[in-house]
C-alpha cells in the first residue's frame, strides 16, 4: 500500500512554540465513526497530513485507525482533538485527555485544544493548567484553543502567561472574523477557520454565493468550493473542510499553485454578512 500514498499536499506553518502545522487538514466533525478509519487513511492516501477531531465527535478511535492503515508513519501525520466543555478543570482535562489518547492509540499528540470557553462555567484557566502540564510533560507537543474571543485569551495570558498556539474559529467568507484574527496574530497565535464553507451551505444550490464563487471559479477552471478554500489558504489562514466523499476530500485539497486575483478576492468580500452557523462562544456553555 505504501507506494501509493501522494506527497503531502500544501506548506506547514510555523507556530510559536517551534512547531509547524499543515495549512490543509481534514475535518472529521459528523464523520459516523464506522466510516472514520476509511476515510481518513484514503485522505492520507491522498496528501493530507493532518487531521482535525475532538473527544466530542466520538470517532477518534476511527482517526487513529486510518491513520494506522493509511501505511504513513504515525509522526507524519498532525493530529489534533479538543477537550468537551464537561472536562474543564485540572483532573478532568487530564483524564479527558488520557482517554482521547487511548482511543487515538497515539503516544503523543500534536495539538491539544480546549474546544469551547463555555465563559458561565468559567473553568477554562484551569483546563488550560492542565494542558500546560501535559505539554511540560511531552505528551502534547502544541496546545491552543477554539472558538475563543480575544478577551478570553488574554485571560489565559494574564493568569498563566502561556499563549495558545493556534485559535480554531468559525471563520468564512460569510464570518472573515478580521478583528478575532488581528487580535490572533498580534499575540503570534495561529488562526485556523472551521467549517470553511459554512457547513456547506456557500454551496447550497440556487444560493447567491454559489453562483458568485462558481462565476470565479469559471475563471480559473475550479470549483465553487476551491474557490471558497482557496480564500482561507491565500489569508495564510489553516483550514479544515470536511466531506465525507472522498472524491470531495480529493477536490478540497487542489488549493495550491494557483492564485485567486485581487478582484476575486474583493468580489468574495462582498459575500460578508456576519451570520455564523453555530453559537457565540459568549453563549455556549
Ligand atoms: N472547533 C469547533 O468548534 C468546530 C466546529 C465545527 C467544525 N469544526 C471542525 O471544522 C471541520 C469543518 O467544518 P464542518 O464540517 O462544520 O463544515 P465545512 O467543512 O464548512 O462543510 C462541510 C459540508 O460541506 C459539504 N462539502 C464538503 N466539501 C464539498 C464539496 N467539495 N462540494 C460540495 N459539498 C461539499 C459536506 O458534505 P459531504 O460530507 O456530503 O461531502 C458537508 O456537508 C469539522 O469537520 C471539524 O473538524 C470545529
Amino acid at each position: 500500500m505504501t507506494d501509493s500514498i501522494l506527497p503531502g499536499i500544501g506548506p506547514t506553518i510555523p507556530l510559536h512554540d517551534g512547531t509547524a502545522i499543515p495549512q490543509l487538514g481534514l475535518g472529521v466533525y459528523k464523520v459516523p465513526e464506522p466510516e472514520t478509519a476509511e476515510l481518513v487513511a484514503g485522505a492520507v492516501r491522498l496528501g493530507y497530513r493532518h487531521v482535525d477531531t475532538a473527544q466530542l465527535y466520538a470517532n477518534e478511535r476511527g482517526v487513529g485507525e486510518g491513520i494506522r492503515a493509511s501505511g504513513l508513519p504515525r509522526e507524519d501525520v498532525f493530529v489534533t482533538t479538543k477537550v468537551w466543555n464537561d472536562a474543564h478543570g485540572l483532573d478532568e482535562t487530564r483524564r479527558a485527555f488520557d482517554a482521547s489518547m487511548a482511543l487515538l492509540g497515539i503516544e503523543t499528540l500534536d495539538l491539544y485544544l480546549i474546544h469551547w470557553p463555555a465563559p458561565r462555567q468559567d473553568r477554562y484557566v484551569e483546563a488550560w493548567r492542565a494542558m500546560i502540564a501535559l505539554r511540560d510533560e511531552g505528551r502534547v507537543r502544541s496546545i491552543g484553543v477554539s472558538n475563543f474571543e480575544a478577551h478570553h485569551v488574554q485571560r489565559l495570558v494574564d493568569e498563566t502567561g502561556v499563549v495558545p498556539v493556534v485559535n480554531q474559529v468559525e471563520l468564512h467568507p460569510h464570518l472573515p472574523q478580521t478583528a478575532l484574527r488581528r487580535a490572533n496574530a498580534a499575540l503570534g497565535i495561529v488562526t485556523e477557520s472551521w467549517s470553511p464553507l459554512a457547513r456547506g451551505r456557500m454551496l447550497a444550490e440556487g444560493s447567491s454565493d454559489l453562483e458568485v464563487l462558481s462565476a470565479i471559479g469559471a475563471r480559473h477552471g475550479r470549483s465553487a468550493a476551491q474557490v471558497a478554500l482557496r480564500w482561507h489558504v491565500q489569508q495564510g489562514l489553516v483550514v479544515i473542510p470536511k466531506s465525507t466523499s472522498l472524491r470531495r476530500v480529493e477536490e478540497n485539497a487542489a488549493l495550491f499553485g494557483w492564485e485567486l486575483s485581487v478582484d476575486d478576492m474583493a468580489e468574495i468580500a462582498t459575500l460578508e454578512t456576519g451570520e455564523r452557523t453555530g453559537r457565540h462562544p459568549d453563549d455556549l456553555g
